[in-house]
């Protein structure tokens, strides 16, 4: 993925039920994130459309994925878990041992999804945050 794909790369978000356009959307941001973290994000392009996305990166201590997104008439083809190990690879490369990812609570097709690809869901952690 790189900073070009932005407009494409947004609308594909905004078409996907379950994924939240918010703060760190903005192209500059999302270059930002891209530069932070090379090679860590994809897409997934068929001829010219863009069918699927994920975003990763790291702090060094922990990965995250965040808009795993494929397009509702390429679902169901391993899109996503191609995009998901690729991104995972990356992370294992750069020496991390767990990644993360947050989840809508309303999302439940997100839950059974995690669930099926055996990521362990964490009902003993609860996220906090404040906007700077
Ligand atoms: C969730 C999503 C990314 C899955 O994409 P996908 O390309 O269809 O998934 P894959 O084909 O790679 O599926 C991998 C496996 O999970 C299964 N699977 C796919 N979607 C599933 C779902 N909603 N619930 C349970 N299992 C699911 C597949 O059948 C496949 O199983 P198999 O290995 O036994 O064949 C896609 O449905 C999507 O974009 N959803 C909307 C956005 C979203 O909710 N993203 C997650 C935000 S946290």
């Amino acid at each position: 993925m790189r900073k070009g794909h932005f407009d494409l790369v947004k609308g594909i978000w905004e078409r996907t039920d379950g994924i939240k356009l918010t703060i760190g959307d903005t192209e500059d941001e999302f270059g930002s994130y891209l530069k932070r973290n090379k090679g860590m994000s994809f897409i997934c392009k068929d001829g010219r459309i863009i069918v699927g996305t994920i975003l990763c990166g790291h702090d060094g201590r922990r990965g995250f994925i965040y808009h795993l997104a494929v397009h509702k008439d390429y679902r169901r083809r391993k899109i996503a878990d191609k995009l998901i190990k690729l991104s995972l690879k990356q992370l294992r490369t750069h020496g991390l041992k767990r990644c993360m990812l947050m989840a809508d609570n309303i999302n439940e097709s997100a839950k059974s999804f995690w669930t099926k690809m055996k990521w362990r869901k964490r009902d003993d952690l609860q996220m906090f945050s404040i906007d700077l």
